[in-house]
């Protein structure tokens, strides 16, 4: 699948097929993310890939979220900015969950190109989340991905995106007006 595709594809999906998924193939999605940009190549986030059904089902408790103890396998994403506000005092805290974030991406691209599904889960109790996987108070959990093969069911389409021109300012802020440019051939997404 072409980076394009796996863009547009990539979508919330909150039911799974009983099958389980390929743990090798979550396992590939996790090293993608590992090539995400770092701020001064600090790369501060982990994972825990979590099988053990006890553990899912506490881990949805701490989401508060039903269909995150259906799937197979759940992802936490961890991140232990330490060295991150060592190096950039109060920055890193903010580095630390935007490297994560585009970490996540890669993880989600990659995922999609396998034809795995998730949902990024946000909501949940971290003081859980971290009793529940023996995370150290110290670390952050950045958040859920409660894993599986998708089933088809209605009104599981792609969400509606913002328009580009709803996205985008030149020059300054606000202002919705391109200087004329050069003209190049562009191949849009
Ligand atoms: C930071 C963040 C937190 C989110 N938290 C939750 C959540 O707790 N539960 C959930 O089901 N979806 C959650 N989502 C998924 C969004 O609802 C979803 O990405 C959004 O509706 C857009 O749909 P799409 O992912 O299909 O493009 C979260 C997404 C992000 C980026």
């Amino acid at each position: 699948m072409d980076l394009k595709t796996a863009i547009k594809q990539r979508k919330s999906v909150r039911r799974y097929m009983d099958k389980k998924p390929d743990w090798r193939k979550i396992i590939r999605a996790i090293d993608a993310a590992r090539f995400a940009p770092s701020a001064g190549g600090q790369f501060a986030l982990k994972f825990i890939l979590v099988s053990d059904e006890k553990k899912i089902s506490e881990l949805a408790k701490a989401a508060q979220q039903d269909y995150v103890g259906t799937a197979k396998y759940v992802v936490v994403a961890v991140s232990d900015d330490s060295k991150l506000v060592r190096s950039y005092g109060g920055k890193g805290v903010r580095y630390a969950s935007q490297q994560a974030g585009a970490a996540i991406q890669n993880f989600l691209l990659v995922l999609t190109e396998f034809g795995l599904v998730t949902s990024w889960v946000g909501h949940f109790y971290e003081d859980q989340v971290k009793s529940a996987l023996e995370i150290s108070e110290d670390l952050h959990v950045e958040a859920l991905f409660p894993i599986g093969k998708e089933t088809k069911v209605k009104g599981s389409e792609r969400r509606a995106k913002p328009d580009l021109e709803n996205v985008i300012y030149f020059d300054k802020w606000k202002n919705k007006k391109m200087t004329p440019q050069e003209k190049v051939s562009f191949d849009a997404i």
